[in-house]
């Protein structure tokens, strides 16, 4: 099946309720190609949200909970995300090569394991504080490309990245390594202030060659959720088509 526009967009549940996840699952259903649970709702409601979301819906469903622990634990943990018959989860790739593969052999190719290079929140600021070595402070992709390869040497199906660094990981791990942007901000919301710093435009995401765009605060939070969605699916659309011609 070829992949249209909406299914390059993953909305993340960031939301307190279930009524709300309800609300938002029946919205966009056929406008977005995944929904994400992250951590807010997951430790809310549980691995209930799962299931709510299979009887509504037929899109993929990413469990995003960012694993970060001793290998054994996130063996274990992966196990239990595996078993909710989910598309994609996370981990950490900051720790060791040993975290990853320890999440990769948890769920056991039922449920493909991303590694979450560097956040999009943080900056070469942020970068050099933590006490990271000058080259990855003046050049941050450093620092994503570095933890690209231990989550590609891991057996991850792919990483979370910036959209300004996914025509590196792509060219240098080929376009089957799948690139998972978020940050990503509409031209129409550039003037929303947030926590996110390395952020790009749906369209320049996709030309750099990601394969899933997280759009959160930028349709949850906009006047008309289901527009913004339509109109961010536009954009993508313009993208592939002109990458097509
Ligand atoms: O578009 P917005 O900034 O609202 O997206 C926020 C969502 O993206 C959150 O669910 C957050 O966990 C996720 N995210 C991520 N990796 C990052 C940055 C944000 O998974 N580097």
């Amino acid at each position: 099946m070829t992949k249209s526009a909406k299914d390059y967009i993953i909305f993340p549940l960031d939301v307190t309720s279930v009524s709300d996840l309800k609300y938002y699952v029946k919205l966009l259903s056929n406008y977005v190609g995944m929904f994400k649970i992250g951590l807010e709702l997951f430790i809310r409601s549980g691995p209930d949200t799962v299931k709510i979301i299979k009887d509504m819906s037929e899109a993929g469903i990413f469990l995003d909970l960012k694993l970060h622990d001793i290998p054994e634990t996130v063996r274990r943990a992966s196990e239990s995300i595996a078993s909710l018959g989910v598309d994609l989860t996370t981990a950490h790739c900051a720790e060791t090569s040993e975290m990853l593969k320890a999440a990769v052999s948890g769920c056991k190719e039922k449920t493909g394991v991303l590694g979450v290079t560097l956040l999009t929140s943080v900056s070469s600021i942020d970068i050099q504080n933590a006490g990271f070595e000058n080259q990855y402070c003046a050049d941050i992709s450093k620092l994503v490309l570095k933890r690209a390869k231990t989550a590609k040497e891991a057996g991850c199906k792919g990483v979370v990245c910036s959209g300004l660094e996914v025509g590196l990981i792509k060219k240098t791990f080929g376009k089957d390594f799948v690139a998972v942007t978020p940050g990503i901000r509409p031209a129409w919301n550039l003037s929303e202030k947030d926590d996110q710093k390395r952020i790009t435009k749906p369209a320049d995401a996709i030309k750099n060659g990601s394969d899933y765009l997280v759009i959160g605060r930028p349709i949850r939070d906009a006047k008309n959720p289901l527009d913004a969605a339509i109109m961010t699916a536009q954009e993508i659309e313009i993208a592939l088509e002109q990458i097509n011609k």
